[in-house]
């Protein structure tokens, strides 16, 4: 057996105890040394903190356990036990949680953790624990930005025919189609070789991951124009969620909490330094003015109204009017 294989079957084996300690395989898609990865790192310091040695969480970075949608359908049926993932293909598990993903919606990162955090961003959660799962708190990853390969994007006219890659999420996909690209929906762990083949011409992605996954390596042009936020959610297997006591739910909500504060933290920073960063590297960015992103969310006008009647214009008002 080789020793990827060896692996991949341990991986693949359920949740096994190691010395009397509960194993706790915790997938993501980015490198330990994201977002998700200080995230995993403050999940795995608080769960020790608060419970000693009784269960051991073990890393899988990079996509080690498979897609974000193989991640989720593991934790489905408990071959995996937690994970942080984007918002990508959540909308699959719960429909409603796509309203996250509309683009424009979120001004500013203040407005989405307010929002994420509060009311209706709990509701959403709970509705998790309806898909074998347990949804423990949103972290984030940022707004999203275009990069590509073709040319610099400015204006909408500069998305025409451009070949994206986007989540595999219909409201982005819809976002993408009325931008006139030609939208690829895709797995992350496909992506990089996608655009080293030049198979696509771009993706989008925030600065979080564009920094940490060396997107700059692969992709000349980055415009800032951050069409949608990115939630990512801290969840847990339905499996284990139910084997837990009191004491020890409390002990995962906490970790969860403390997962959301270091990407939160790590965002921030990234946000502030990122684009210097970007440009160091060799890439050109384009940095919108407020016209210019006017000009992509006016092409969105007739999706809104779809977007309107799919998850209803007053949650949607709800959304715009918290403060
Ligand atoms: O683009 C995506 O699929 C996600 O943003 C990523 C990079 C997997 C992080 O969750």
């Amino acid at each position: 057996m080789s020793k990827q294989f060896a692996w991949a079957a341990l991986a693949l084996a359920g949740s096994v105890s190691l010395a009397g300690a509960e194993e706790v395989k915790l997938g993501y898609a980015l490198a330990e040394d994201s977002h998700y990865g200080a995230g995993a790192r403050a999940f795995e310091e608080t769960l020790t903190a608060e419970l000693g040695d009784a269960f051991t969480v073990r890393h899988y970075p990079s996509s080690g356990l498979g897609g974000e949608r193989e991640v989720i359908e593991g934790l489905q049926i408990g071959t995996v036990q937690a994970t942080i993932a984007s918002s990508g293909t959540l909308s699959n598990f719960v429909p409603d949680v796509g309203v996250f993903d509309i683009p424009f919606l979120f001004r500013d990162l203040d407005h989405a953790r307010t929002v994420l955090d509060g009311e209706i961003g709990q509701d959403m959660l709970a509705k998790f624990s309806e898909t074998g799962t347990h949804a423990l708190a949103w972290g984030e990853q940022g707004f999203r930005h275009i990069t590509n390969n073709r040319g610099a994007v400015a204006s909408p006219a500069d998305m025409a025919g451009l070949k994206i890659r986007t989540m595999e999420n219909p409201v982005h996909l819809k976002a993408f189609e009325a931008l006139g690209a030609a939208p690829t929906p895709m797995a992350w762990p496909e992506v990089i070789p996608a655009l080293e083949q030049g198979a696509i011409d771009g993706q989008e992605n925030p600065l979080s991951v564009i920094v940490s996954a060396k997107l700059d390596e692969v992709q000349q042009y980055l415009t800032l124009d951050g069409h949608v936020y990115s939630p990512a959610i801290v969840m847990v297997s339905g499996q284990l969620w139910e084997s837990l006591d009191d004491d020890q739910k409390a002990a995962f909500e906490a970790a969860g909490d403390a997962a959301v504060v270091a990407m939160r933290d790590y965002v921030d920073q990234v946000e502030a330094e990122g684009v210097a960063t970007l440009k160091e590297r060799g890439m050109e960015v384009n940095e919108l003015s407020a016209e210019d992103k006017a000009a992509f969310q006016e092409q969105l006008a007739d999706v809104y109204t779809d977007y309107e009647a799919q998850f209803g214009k007053e949650l949607m008002d709800r959304i715009i009017a918290t403060e």
